[in-house]
């Protein structure tokens, strides 16, 4: 057995013994695959965990950049305490109208709010009609604006709030000589715009799975 297919068999094993994903998450993704839409979206283990920490801190109001097929949106708006809400950013839209049947199927499209558009500009709209601040955010969109999305967010917390930014590991390729590519140069920035803040606390896990070796940065504001 391949390292990889190890790591895909413990995923599962993990998933069948103490996820139970409800059912509606099966057919979301079989829709998504027969849709054509990349399985790009966060592992179920990281879905629940956000589902967790999103009820952990009693998140009512939610924001996901980067909505793909819903995923990470149904383990989000799951999670959210009654009378919450969760604006999901998504540039696609065929992804965006796939995602809303996914939500209608598991009957949280009225949680979640899809806007189709430019996650930059989707953003800075949110900021300018003041409609934060959002107790919960996660960031799983393009690389390159990785910081800037993160700056703008911080501008739309309050302290308490909680930011989960994935693909902060990227195979490893953060550490990689020679790995100048604009995603990966995107991912060192919100490392460098991190480590100079004061007004956060942040970490990042190194994480093994079904979707390769990559991680993800758990982030409060102070
Ligand atoms: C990794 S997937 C998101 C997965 C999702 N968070 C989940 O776990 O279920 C990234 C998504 O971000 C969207 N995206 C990429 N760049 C974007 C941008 N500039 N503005 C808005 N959405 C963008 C892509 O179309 C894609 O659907």
């Amino acid at each position: 057995m391949d390292i990889q297919d190890r790591w895909e068999k413990v995923d599962q094993y993990i998933s069948e013994k103490i996820l139970k994903d409800p059912e509606y998450m099966d057919r979301s993704r079989q829709r998504s695959l027969e849709a054509g839409i990349p399985q790009i979206n966060v592992s179920s283990a990281e879905g629940k965990l956000i589902h967790i920490m999103a009820g952990m801190t009693g998140a009512k109001k939610a924001l996901e950049i980067g909505v793909l097929w819903g995923c990470g949106s149904m383990y989000i708006a799951s999670a959210l305490k009654e009378g919450g809400q969760l604006i999901g950013l998504e540039r696609d839209r065929k992804n965006a109208a796939i995602a809303l049947k996914n939500l209608q199927d598991a009957g949280l499209d009225s949680l979640v709010e899809i806007r189709i558009g430019d996650a930059r500009d989707s953003l800075k709209k949110i900021r300018e009609n003041g409609e934060g601040p959002f107790d919960l955010i996660f960031i799983d969109a393009d690389k390159k604006p990785y910081a800037e999305y993160f700056s703008i967010c911080m501008e739309i917390s309050h302290p308490g709030t909680i930011i989960i930014v994935d693909n902060m590991v990227w195979n490893g390729k953060i550490v990689e000589k020679g790995a100048e590519d604009e995603d990966t140069n995107g991912i060192r920035s919100l490392y460098d715009h991190i480590s100079e803040r004061q007004d956060i606390e942040a970490t990042v896990i190194q994480t093994v799975g079904s979707k390769g070796y990559d991680g993800f940065a758990v982030i409060r504001v102070k």
